[in-house]
């Protein structure tokens, strides 16, 4: 037995959809009710779909039963305030487990290169069943900020950059790579993060709007990479000192976001 995968992910384990027209829409992320949940940085979280319906962030497998990152529930009250941002998780008609925008303030490449993570997708997830990706569809228009993702987490070779204007739209496996954003601007960027279960639905939506699994990288001046690959290997360091001087040893980063 294996998970159902889509192919289209198969090589890079992302693809970049068509761009969205988020112009056309109203800022429905300003509306809904947003909950203080730290993951990858200074984030709040507004979720649409959660285990039970209840405005909270956990994991589905730390409600009761514990269950995986599928048949999530959608929130009366949000849907009400974000209808289009609810119609477009829903589009694809696969599975959504945890549905919800994120509020991330601003940031740097080095903050990104320490907040990378593999997010728990699929814990719980029985073999043989649909892999749960994760589709990022960028709201404000943040064009100096880029998603980053690595194979390896402190390895910069194969890295790629991708630009985050309104309306971006990305699917990933957030399982397998890791990923974090770096957010330049004043303002707070919102997206809206759904976790999909692969399956023929996706597949069918991935190709519908273009779904290219590579993509050029944003291109950042070589010295602010070097900087910033330093500064996480300085803070990777720091933090394993930290935690060595209390006695604990250094536990997995795996994050929700
Ligand atoms: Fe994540």
């Amino acid at each position: 037995m294996a998970y159902i995968k889509s192919a289209a992910l198969e090589e890079t384990g992302y693809v970049v959809l068509d761009q969205y027209n988020q112009e056309l829409d109203p800022k429905e992320w300003l509306d809904i009710e947003y909950n203080d949940w730290k993951s990858s940085g200074d984030t709040r979280f507004a979720p649409l779909a959660s285990a039970f319906g209840e405005i909270e962030c956990n994991g589905f497998w730390n409600h009761k039963p514990p269950r995986t990152d599928k048949d999530g529930v959608f929130i009366d009250s949000q849907v009400e305030k974000a209808p289009n941002l609810t119609r477009r998780a829903q589009e694809p008609g696969a599975n959504i487990g945890r549905c919800r925008v994120i509020e991330l303030q601003p940031n740097t490449y080095a903050d990104a290169l320490y907040n990378l993570h593999q997010d728990d997708n699929n814990r719980l997830n029985p073999d043989g069943t649909g892999w749960v990706v994760r589709s990022f569809f960028n709201l404000t228009d943040d064009t100096d900020s880029y998603f980053v993702l690595r194979e390896n987490r402190t390895d910069p070779s194969g890295e790629t950059r991708i630009a985050l204007p309104a309306g971006a739209q990305l699917v990933i496996d957030t399982q397998r790579l890791w990923h974090a954003a770096a957010h330049y601007g004043a303002e707070p960027r919102y997206c809206l993060i759904t976790s999909w279960t692969s399956g023929p639905e996706l597949d069918a939506y991935i190709e519908k709007y273009n779904g290219v699994g590579k993509v050029d990288s944003v291109e950042v001046p070589q010295e602010v990479l070097d900087a910033g690959q330093a500064e996480q290997s300085r803070r990777i360091a720091a933090r394993a000192a930290a935690l060595a001087a209390r006695g604990q040893a250094e536990k997995a980063v795996l994050s929700e976001a």
